[in-house]
């Protein structure tokens, strides 16, 4: 195998660990300075450059984009992906990864604990946000802070109004979240490589300092997680398209907190504090995952005219329910099910012997037409509709003065 370390920083711990693990195991490996690579583009032939020469052949390439290069190096990713090279991120998992209210966004509806968390933009609803979040003490975020930088704790709700207010002054958007008080300065790092953790640390902060990060003085020690945390940290790691990850997660009354996946842990804290050759496992992925690289599936699933995907609902009082997959001929009407969701569990590739039950959700892929007709009609929307003639008094109205409800 001959794989690729993507990264602007030779000489830091992980690389040269990543290095490092590759040459012990006999693979060919060289880092390729995420900047140096130009992307091609033509019709049926995405290529890339390093250095003015066409790239060499890689087998497998491992993502490590600093926060800096967020833009350009996805897109170097993506090109990745394109030529059907294995990369042990997605340019996708690392774009969702990169932003906290996106990230936010994706994590929430998929029942994985969090602090609640809020983003204004008005001034007018920033006291009303800050009341639901359960008031002062707040914590606020910048959307792409790193490494402790960005995170604030506001003691009342005047102090949080007036950071925020400078913040938005400096075109700064940030996250309001509430306070996870008992925590206590402290938090887990769950480092998943595939669909398991494979080495944990908790971080504490030192003195009164809030943030444990490493970079603000936080000390690490090996932690030993229980299922709960285990499968929250890969749950969100799969979720964000991760296959590699540090999933950080407050211990909070009700159970772990994810606060954020990131797609270039640092290797340096968790080896030093586990004693595990992490490096090791994500060279061990790599090498058992090549030949079968991830991919886009809405991108290749969707090339299809008149196919899709699609999530249908199994309403309580549905005919469908009781019955079993077979005998409710999805086949027949050209829909193949690609996973049941079930309450908190997945069921992927459910057989044709499962029954259905209410609140089941199918996420399928299939003749769009026959997918709408299974939509009860109170949700659906109007078939296809048709384009109308424009009233050309109407591009006059929308010219005139925008009235906001
Ligand atoms: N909602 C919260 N409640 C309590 N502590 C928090 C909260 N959010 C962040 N922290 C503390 O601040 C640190 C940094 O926050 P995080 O969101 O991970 O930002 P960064 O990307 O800068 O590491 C965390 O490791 C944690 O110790
Ligand atoms: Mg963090």
């Amino acid at each position: 195998m001959k794989l690729g370390i993507l990264s602007t920083a030779p000489r830091c711990y992980s690389t040269r660990r990543l290095v490092a693990a590759a040459k012990d195991r006999g693979f060919k490996v060289s880092v390729v300075n995420t900047l140096k690579c130009s992307i091609d583009l033509q019709s049926g032939k995405p290529d890339l450059y390093y250095k003015g020469k066409p790239l060499a052949d890689y087998d497998a390439m491992i993502p490590r984009i600093g926060a800096s290069v967020t833009y350009f190096g996805t897109a170097v990713v993506r090109q990745l992906e394109q030529m059907n090279v294995f990369v042990a991120n997605s340019s996708g998992g690392i774009s969702n990864s990169r932003d906290k209210l996106r990230s936010m966004q994706i994590l929430s509806r998929h029942h994985i604990g969090m602090p609640k968390t809020t983003f204004v933009r008005d001034r007018a609803d920033l006291i009303p946000s800050i009341e639901r979040l359960g008031g002062a003490p707040v914590i606020i975020k910048l959307l792409e802070g790193t490494q402790g930088v960005g995170v604030i704790l506001a003691d009342t709700i005047k102090v949080a109004e007036a950071i925020i207010e400078t913040l938005q002054t400096a075109k700064q958007n940030v996250l309001l979240q509430s306070f996870v008080a008992e925590s206590k300065g402290r938090d887990v790092r769950a480092f998943v490589v595939g669909d398991r953790v494979i080495g944990a640390m908790r971080r504490v902060a030192q003195g009164d300092e809030f943030r444990s990060n490493v970079h603000r003085g936080g000390m690490v020690e090996a932690v030993e997680l229980d299922e709960k945390f285990n499968d929250t940290a890969v749950r969100a790691a799969q979720i964000m398209g991760l296959q590699v990850a540090g999933v950080d997660m407050l211990e909070g009354n009700d159970g772990p907190q994810v606060m954020e996946v990131n797609s270039s842990p640092g290797l340096e804290g968790i080896e030093r504090a586990t004693g595990q050759d992490i490096a090791g496992a994500i060279i061990d992925y790599c090498a058992a995952h090549v030949d079968f690289p991830e991919m886009d599936i809405r991108q290749r699933l969707t090339v299809s005219r008149g196919y899709g995907v699609c999530e249908l609902v199994i309403p309580e009082g549905s005919h469908f329910i009781g019955k079993t997959i077979a005998d409710a001929a999805f086949t027949d009407l050209d829909i193949n099910i690609l996973t049941l969701y079930r309450g908190k569990s997945v069921i992927p590739n459910p057989k044709a012997t499962r029954e259905l039950e209410p609140g089941d959700r199918l996420l399928c892929f299939g003749k769009r037409e026959s997918m709408k007709s299974l939509v009860p009609a109170k949700t659906r929307k109007q078939r296809e509709p048709k384009i109308k003639k424009l009233d050309p008094s109407k591009i006059e109205d929308a010219l005139t003065t925008p009235n906001y409800s």
